[in-house]
């Protein structure tokens, strides 16, 4: 069931719930290893990466045990630091797993993670944070050997936010001995996420979501249970959708105030937007209008993980729309498949695209190279006349729990095959 089968050209109807966030379980399921405690995560999303990052946490010794749409790991057992390569590689988000495994233990080797077709994902930020607190590193035929004998707190600036290197930093400090401060850090929900579980485990964190984050280390940690907040990354793919298909749907328990830059851009498309405390009413237009420029940016700018899908919307905008990727240097890949259904995109240069609105796209085969490309070619095919098959859809899984159950729920004719 690698593909799904779309016929295009229904506008979206009707109330679909947002699953939990992806990008915060994840590092949230590697802060579990610092209580040595048994917590359980609910609203934890049933994804590809995060059944990759519980094995990996079994492999460490945790048992792990599905509730329902709840996870409970126990990290009381954690026996040892080198986590099995071959998922370590396959998974950025085990990187998080560093900052926690030190917190935990004197030493962690680990797969050096490569990158991905979106860029070539550096560390070299985590590196240095993690060194002003004492670890050394080693890199050998492959592997990073990371020791700390004494991991300590530290003031540290980040030249750039990084969401990762701002999550191991937060996972490292709050057990080493003294207070770290952390500049320039990233401001994502997903870290105040992590420090809203950390705190209900007992840590002392101050400034999360600003860019000075501070950290109190040494407090003794405990299990607790804790929510996962809907994933604003799905939600704003759905909201997109409706943009590109019109219509009128209702994301249940999406947060308006974390996805403000989108909703700024979709008004600018001519989307209707209102939010409430229970989540996101989204009246989508006839043809969407086109937005002269959209720019990626850090949290709280338009996040580049919603690129590709605003970008899927605008080859039908009603005129020209500029888009530019400020985050990743290889974040256009869908280009190719989007121009065999129609569109007309011209690569100015290797951070910008200039989409030429075309009347409407064409259904044929295609193809999804990566998570969040993949799915803006599902909105493309519910965009477009006629049929699509979307094939290499094992990406998409990776970060969409039922992306077909749930644009069914909005009425779309899509099913996976
Ligand atoms: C997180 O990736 C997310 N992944 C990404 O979502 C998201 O696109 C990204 O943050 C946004 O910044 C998870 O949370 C699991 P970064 P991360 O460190 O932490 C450069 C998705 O689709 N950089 O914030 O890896 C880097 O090259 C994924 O869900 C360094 O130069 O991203 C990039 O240009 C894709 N050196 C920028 O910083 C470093 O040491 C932001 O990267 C680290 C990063």
């Amino acid at each position: 069931m690698d593909s799904i089968r779309i016929r295009g050209g229904v506008a979206l109807q009707g109330n679909v719930r947002i699953q939990g966030s992806k990008n915060a379980a994840l590092p949230i399921l590697a802060a579990t290893l610092l209580t040595g405690d048994s917590s359980l995560l609910k609203n934890c999303p049933r994804i590809a990466d995060v059944y990759a990052m519980a094995s990996l946490l079994k492999d460490l010794g945790c048992s792990v045990n599905w509730q329902g749409n709840g996870i409970e790991v126990d990290s009381s057992r954690v026996r040892r630091e080198e986590m099995q390569s071959e998922a370590v590689k396959g998974m950025r988000s085990s990187l998080c797993l560093l900052g926690a495994l030190l917190g935990r233990c004197s030493e962690v080797v680990m797969e050096y993670p490569g990158g991905c077709c979106i860029g070539a994902r550096p560390i070299d930020l985590h590196l240095y944070a993690l060194s002003r607190m004492g670890v050394e590193f080693l890199e050998t035929d492959g592997k990073l050997h990371a020791t700390a004998d004494r991991l300590h707190g530290a003031e540290i600036v980040l030249p750039k936010p990084s969401v990762g290197a701002t999550e191991n930093v937060i996972l490292a400090a709050v057990c080493a001995e003294g207070d770290t401060v952390l500049e320039g850090a990233a401001r994502e929900p997903e870290i105040e996420a992590l420090c809203d579980y950390l705190g209900a485990c007992g840590a002392w964190i101050e400034g999360a979501g600003s860019g000075r984050i501070v950290i109190r280390g040494g407090r003794k940690l405990y299990g607790t249970e804790f929510s996962i907040p809907a994933d604003r990354i799905v939600a704003g793919t759905y909201l997109l959708a409706c943009m590109g298909t019109g219509g009128n749907i209702f994301l249940e328990n999406a947060s308006g105030s974390e996805l403000e830059a989108v909703l700024q851009v979709a008004e600018q498309m001519g989307g209707h937007i209102c939010s409430t405390n229970q989540g996101i009413y989204v009246q989508g237009p006839i043809r969407p209008k086109a937005v002269s420029h959209i720019e990626t940016a850090p949290y709280p700018g338009f996040p580049t993980d919603l690129q590709s899908m605003a970008l899927a919307v605008e080859t039908v905008g009603e005129g020209e729309t500029v888009i530019e990727e400020t985050i990743f240097e290889n974040r256009f890949r869908v280009v190719e498949e989007l121009r065999q259904m129609g569109a007309c995109i011209e690569q100015m240069d290797e951070r910008s695209v200039l989409v030429k609105g075309v009347p409407s796209l064409t259904g044929t085969e295609v193809t999804a190279k990566e998570l969040r490309g993949g799915a803006a070619l599902v909105i493309a095919a519910l965009m477009a006349r006629g049929k699509t098959t979307v094939s290499g859809c094992s990406y998409i899984y990776r970060g969409y729990e039922n992306i077909c159950r749930d644009f069914r729920e909005l009425g779309a004719r899509i099913i996976s095959v």
